[in-house]
């Protein structure tokens, strides 16, 4: 069997012309969505994500609002922008770009962002809210592997899915995205991490694997069952370029499908990005409130 690849890039290129869609209603109605990002320092890879969210922002007819800070800002001078961020009502969402330098505590950040401009869902208002299946904002990168998983028609409802990893932005909130009696989710949902005894067990009876585990192919061939479809949301830089966490070519060659790495779950998490900002500027507009 060669698996079938889902396309990342195409997905999330009809999300973000959907978002755009979105953006011209909105407009009709008198609002102009705008995201603020906020980048602290110089780390090379948060510059570039934060450059592609902020051109894929201008793409979508979303409004950015740039703010690129030196890394030896106080957090008392960061809680204050993100203050005037939250009272500012030409800023629908706000995303601080993560890690933070070591002298400021990210939680104390994430949390003082107000949940109703929460673009990156992570604040613990909203990752309740998405345990008891009452979310509106779901963390990008989790929204975007379901996203992905749907378009693609693959079942979830039913399915065996393995997550291996458990990181606040990414295996815990997938896993209570996938588990939720709801549709697109319904799925029996394990969470593998480094205490999990036997790993290639779990992942052998995956019907969906999703590798969020931040090493280079580790999920190996000999892990992964006939069939099974294969979810890559590993970036690792190695010194042979971007790897994922799944040995693609190996692994292609016995599942049913299979997201390559660069392609695959990267475009997702900033077409969810958006996704989540348009639906935060929906829900900031006056009168009754869905959801
Ligand atoms: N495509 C995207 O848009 C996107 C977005 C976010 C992250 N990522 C990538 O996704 C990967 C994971 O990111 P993250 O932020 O979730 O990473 P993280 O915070 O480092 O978490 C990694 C998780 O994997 C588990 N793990 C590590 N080694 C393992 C092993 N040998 N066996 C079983 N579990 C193991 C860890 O277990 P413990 O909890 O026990 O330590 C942890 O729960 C990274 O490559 C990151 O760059 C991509």
């Amino acid at each position: 069997m060669t698996a079938q690849i889902i396309d990342g890039k195409a997905i999330a290129a009809q999300v973000r012309a959907e978002v755009a869609e979105e953006v011209k209603a909105l407009a009709a109605e008198g609002v102009a969505p705008g995201l603020a990002t906020v980048l602290v320092g110089d780390d090379p890879a948060s510059a570039i994500y934060v450059r592609s969210k902020r051109k894929a922002c201008a793409e979508a007819g979303i409004t950015a609002w740039d703010h690129d800070i030196d890394a030896a800002i106080s957090q008392e001078e960061l809680l204050a922008l993100v203050d005037s961020l939250n009272s500012d009502s030409s800023v629908h969402g706000i995303l601080v770009q993560l890690p933070l330098p070591p002298h400021i505590d990210e939680d104390t950040v994430v949390e003082a962002v107000s949940p109703a401009k929460d673009a990156d869902g992570f604040h613990p208002f909203n990752l309740g809210r998405l345990l008891a299946g009452t979310g509106a904002v779901v963390p990008a990168t989790p929204a975007g592997v379901r996203e992905l998983l749907v378009r693609s028609g693959v079942e979830i409802s039913g399915a065996d899915v393995v997550v291996v990893g458990r990181s606040n932005i990414v295996g815990k909130p997938l896993a209570a995205l996938l588990f939720q009696k709801a549709d697109g989710a319904n799925a029996t949902v394990t969470v593998c991490h480094t205490g999990t005894k036997d790993l290639a067990r779990h992942t052998r009876r995956a019907g969906i694997l999703v590798a969020a585990i931040g090493r280079a192919r580790s999920i190996t061939r000999d892990m992964v069952a006939s069939g099974a479809v294969v979810i890559d949301v590993g970036m690792n830089r190695t010194d042979a370029g971007l790897a994922g966490d799944v040995d693609f070519e190996a692994v292609r060659e016995v599942a049913a499908a299979i997201t390559p790495v660069p392609g695959g779950v990267g475009p997702m998490t900033i077409a969810m990005l958006l996704k989540n900002t348009v639906a935060l500027a929906r829900a900031a507009m006056p009168g009754p409130r869905a959801g």
